[in-house]
């Protein structure tokens, strides 16, 4: 797939286009303002759209367009048929890779009908000037789902605009609209097209509609809409209390080459059992991880708790703050010195199994304001190690050695690439 980010493919499972029609104020009716228009000719449609704002119903979709995709536009053009349409979109990913899919659409009794996935309809809904907005239902598996999507001759419309399409997702009961970044730097016309694009798709829809990944990709949700001093700001902890207990690992984040390559291939779950230390103000974390193999350990960390932070020393000196969350939930900025490096992470904990998708979007937007990688989410397959799981005195020792060998170069380097790879692999759902 050359230089074509394999991410890019990942990210297309949604998408669909484009309606020109006059602005109309958003006290009109839901019936009004989900009346299809007229759409005789395809002259309206050629040229250049921008992605402004979408949302779909289908499993997995506003993960993928929230977490994965930077901007889209698409590029329309006339066929030698009359009424038949090529689109051509270019997609850019959340890592600023590009990539480009083609294929054939036509327009016919006011619909525009095409393949992708399976077979879509679209109707046109009354938008701004410069806008089309399609309305596409569409059956995968058995299921229905809607898709809205709307497009811009413009990268930005007015938050009226934005608003008007808004109500009509309002209308349809669908509330969840994602607004796509239009206005940062999108993909030329160069960038290399995806092979298998809809293949791919299929295998892909295909994963995502599988249970155990459906924790992160429920449809329907509100979106985050604090700021990032508001979801950065410390929390106090005068006292080990609300610490003390179980805490099961659901997502994390981290900065420091190898830990996604840890995380992905060498564990299965990993919870927390906070009891108190032997001196005032100091506790034992007790981990229990469970391999991707199977067998349970566990191990001790002293900790002490001083000045609203969590210090430790397990090998590398560490300290953590707290950061606002869910409740029933513990989330933890860390700290990490590894040869002169100071490393960030960021884990979310709760005493329940699994947190809801709008509570996983909050997380994800305090891993997008502190900068930090794609979160890896942790989803045991298995069961939870038992609290009786041995304790593996050995694990400091093996932790101190993958610190030692991380000192040299070549192995930070190495690192990087296999975090890299699973990063992808992951997105394709193959681990
Ligand atoms: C689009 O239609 C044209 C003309 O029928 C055909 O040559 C071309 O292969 C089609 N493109 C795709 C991507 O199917
Ligand atoms: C939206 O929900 C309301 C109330 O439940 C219902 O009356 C209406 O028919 C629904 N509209 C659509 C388009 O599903
Ligand atoms: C680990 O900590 C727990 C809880 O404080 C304690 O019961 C256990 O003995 C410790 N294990 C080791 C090997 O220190």
């Amino acid at each position: 797939m050359g230089n074509v980010s394999m991410l890019v493919v990942c990210v297309a499972v949604i998408f669909s286009l484009v309606s020109v029609s006059q602005t109309a104020p958003v006290s009109q009716t839901c019936e009004e303002l989900l009346k299809p228009i007229e759409m005789k000719t395809t002259d309206l449609l050629n040229g250049n759209w921008y992605k402004i704002a979408s949302l779909n119903t289908q499993i997995g979709a506003r993960t993928m367009v929230k977490l994965l995709m930077k901007n889209m536009w698409s590029q329309i053009s006339p066929m030698p048929l009359p009424n038949m349409l090529s689109n051509t979109f270019y997609m850019k990913a959340w890592d600023g890779s590009c990539a480009s899919y083609n294929f054939n659409m036509t327009l016919e009794d006011n619909k525009l009908k095409w393949t992708y996935i399976g077979p879509m309809t679209s109707s046109f809904l009354s938008t701004c000037p410069d806008c089309i907005l399609l309305l596409t239902i569409f059956t995968i598996h058995g299921r229905f789902h809607t898709a809205m999507d709307l497009y811009s001759r413009r990268r930005e419309i007015t938050a009226g605009e934005l608003l008007h399409f808004k109500t009509q997702a309002d209308c349809r009961n669908l509330s969840s609209v994602i607004v796509i970044q239009s206005t940062t730097e999108h993909c030329p016309v160069t960038a290399e097209s995806i092979p298998n694009l809809e293949e791919n798709l299929k295998k892909m829809v295909y994963i995502m509609e599988r249970e155990d990944v459906n924790l992160v990709s429920v449809s329907q949700m509100a979106p985050v809409s604090h700021t990032c001093e508001e979801l950065l700001k410390p929390l106090e902890m005068k006292t080990i209390d609300p610490l003390i207990g179980n805490w099961h690992v659901l997502a994390s984040s981290n900065n420091q080459p190898g830990v996604r390559t840890l995380h992905k291939l060498g564990m299965d779950s990993l919870w927390s059992k906070f009891s108190p230390g032997p001196l005032p103000n100091t506790l034992t974390d007790t981990l229990h991880m469970r391999s991707r193999h199977g067998p349970c350990f566990s191990f001790n960390i002293s900790m002490t708790l001083e000045d609203n932070k969590l210090k430790w020393t397990n090998v590398v000196p560490s300290t953590s703050i707290f950061l606002p969350t869910c409740p029933d939930c513990l989330l933890i900025q860390s700290f990490t010195t590894v040869h002169g490096t100071i490393y960030t992470s960021l884990a979310l904990g709760s005493r329940r199994k699994e947190v809801t998708v709008h509570e996983l979007l909050a997380f994800n937007a305090q891993v997008e304001c502190l900068n930090l990688p794609r979160p890896i989410f942790i989803k045991s397959k298995t069961e939870y190690c038992p609290v009786t799981t041995e304790q593996n005195l050995e694990m400091e020792d093996s932790y101190r050695k993958m610190i030692d060998s991380s000192a040299d170069g070549f192995v930070m380097a190495a690192f990087r690439v296999t975090d890299y790879l699973i990063e992808k692999a992951e997105c394709f759902g193959l681990i």
